[in-house]
């Protein structure tokens, strides 16, 4: 779906969502919603929220698990993605407080590979992701899955590629200050979604997409793995649709 900018393509995403929330209401069942951080799904939060606020969208039966977060990193540093989501989308909702799931950033490293096999079972526990929501990173990663993830990865802690320590830098005051590591859920984790929708806004994103959708599927652009998922749509704007 190309629209001509963020704001129109992140209306219908909310609203694509909004249908999924609502006919799981309906139904009397829970919904399981796959969220993204960084700056694309922003503009998709402020639309929920609106939803929310002007037509009664309610998240009382939604349960969400994001797909990853910086390690080292406590839930409070400005830079977490539980602040993040916080901020932006749960603090203005009315996502009931056990409901939500990031992976934690303060579990000792002697933990951890137990601690994600616990965050699959958890989702699996769930029932599954209804709806997942991706972002994409300049070096075709989703989630944090770097260039050379494999299809079958799960989540796991990562090693953060240089060019993504560069992206982040400004954000941080500085690479030196970006973490080096991250806990991301997997490909095949994302995989496992039953919809997923990836959103890229700007002429920055163009070439990445341009290999996501075209290009061959590859480790190399882990965003081409969805080329084989049989509900995914990448909603972008005119200019991440430059090289199409
Ligand atoms: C980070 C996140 C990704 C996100 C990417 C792109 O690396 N871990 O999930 O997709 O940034 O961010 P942006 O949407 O700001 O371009």
């Amino acid at each position: 779906n190309i629209y001509a900018d963020s704001k129109k393509a992140s209306a219908w995403v909310a609203r694509e969502m909004a249908k999924v929330i609502n006919e799981k209401g309906k139904k009397g069942e829970t919904c399981v919603l796959g969220l993204a951080t960084g700056s694309s799904p922003k503009t998709v939060y402020a639309e929920l929220i609106r939803l929310h606020k002007n037509e009664g969208l309610s998240f009382k039966h939604v349960i969400t698990f994001n797909l990853d977060e910086y390690y080292p990193m406590t839930p409070d540093s400005i830079h977490s993605y539980h602040r993040f989501m916080r901020e932006n989308l749960f603090d203005h909702v009315d996502i009931l407080p056990g409901n939500f799931h990031i992976p934690d950033g303060t579990i000792p490293l002697a933990m951890l590979s137990n601690y994600c096999k616990e965050y699959e079972q958890r989702i699996i526990e769930a029932g599954g992701i209804d709806f997942q929501l991706l972002g994409i990173g300049g070096n075709g990663h989703v989630a944090f899955n770097e260039p050379g993830s494999l299809q079958s990865s799960r989540t796991r802690l990562i090693t953060l590629d240089q060019s993504t320590r560069a992206a982040a830098a400004t954000e941080f005051g500085g690479i030196h200050l970006v973490p080096k590591k991250a806990i991301t859920m997997g490909v095949s984790t994302i995989m496992n979604a039953r919809q997923i929708v990836l959103l890229a806004w700007g002429e920055r994103k163009a070439p990445v997409i341009q290999q996501a959708v075209e290009g061959v599927v590859s480790e190399q652009n882990p965003a081409s793995y969805l080329q084989a998922h049989p509900n995914t749509r990448f909603v972008i704007d005119e200019r991440a649709a430059a090289e199409l």
